[in-house]
């Protein structure tokens, strides 16, 4: 590695990151899945190692390289997601970025399901998959430091402040992602961090500015706190 000489905020500290989409499978060749290219998820794991963490990365399933400097786990579903990341516990620090599918089909099928002649197909019954920040965000091992994603279309702030009570979260990083924004798969990010202290607004960044960034306030939150 090139020599880094930035200061090491985090030295010492442990994080969990979860980025990328999950797939629940339908039949062997079938997934339902969001859209989530894992772009800021990635840049997160890897500015928290910059800052010195110790990063476990638990990424769904996504076409960018594996980060520098973290540990990269592989996963497909969103159990598979909330299971590697409760064995990455104790952390002191865990940031939720995956887009994780909320629902998943009931039973998927062991073999390919076939078009049957003159039938429709057949319809998908659905059951909810555990929701992995909330779960962490009241763990008995939970994080010192919870940061959680709320990627809304409408009412942006007062859906964050919800998700932060809900979910038991420090922070919520709030963004708009309505199509005329542009964001969904697109390099810049433009958030707003909510949490019980107010609300702060980023401009317009980068998703590397916004993940450096991001970094830094949690290694300065974590090193206020006595936590
Ligand atoms: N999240 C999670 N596990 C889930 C669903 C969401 O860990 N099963 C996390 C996301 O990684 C994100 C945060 O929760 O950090 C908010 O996700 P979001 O989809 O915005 O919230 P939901 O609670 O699923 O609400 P909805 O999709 O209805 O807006
Ligand atoms: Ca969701």
């Amino acid at each position: 590695a090139l020599m880094d000489d930035a200061p090491k905020p985090l030295a010492g500290r442990t994080a969990i990151v979860t980025s990328g989409p999950t797939h629940e499978p339908i039949d062997p060749v079938r997934y339902i899945a969001n859209r989530s290219s894992g772009k800021q998820g990635h840049a997160i794991a890897a500015n928290l190692a910059r800052l010195g963490a110790d990063v476990t990365l638990v990424s769904g399933p996504v076409t960018i390289p594996d980060p520098a400097g973290a540990n990269t786990i592989h996963v497909e579903s969103a159990r598979e997601m909330l299971e590697a990341v409760t064995d990455a516990l104790p952390a002191d620090i865990a940031v939720f970025v995956a887009a994780v599918a909320d629902w998943r089909v009931a039973t998927s099928a062991d073999n390919k399901i076939k078009k049957k002649e003159g039938e429709g197909p057949a319809p998908l019954v659905l059951t909810e998959n555990p929701d992995i920040l909330k779960t962490i965000g009241h763990h008995a091992d939970r994080p010192k430091l919870v940061v959680g994603f709320a990627a809304e279309t409408a009412d942006v702030i007062a859906n964050a402040r919800a998700k932060l009570a809900r979910k038991g979260a420090d922070f919520i990083v709030a963004n708009d992602v309505s199509p005329q924004t542009g964001i969904m798969g697109g390099d810049r990010n433009r958030v707003r961090i909510v949490s019980n202290d107010g609300v702060e607004d980023w401009p317009d960044l980068s998703k590397d500015e916004v993940a450096a960034r991001l970094a830094a306030r949690i290694a300065e939150s974590l090193n206020r706190k006595p936590l």
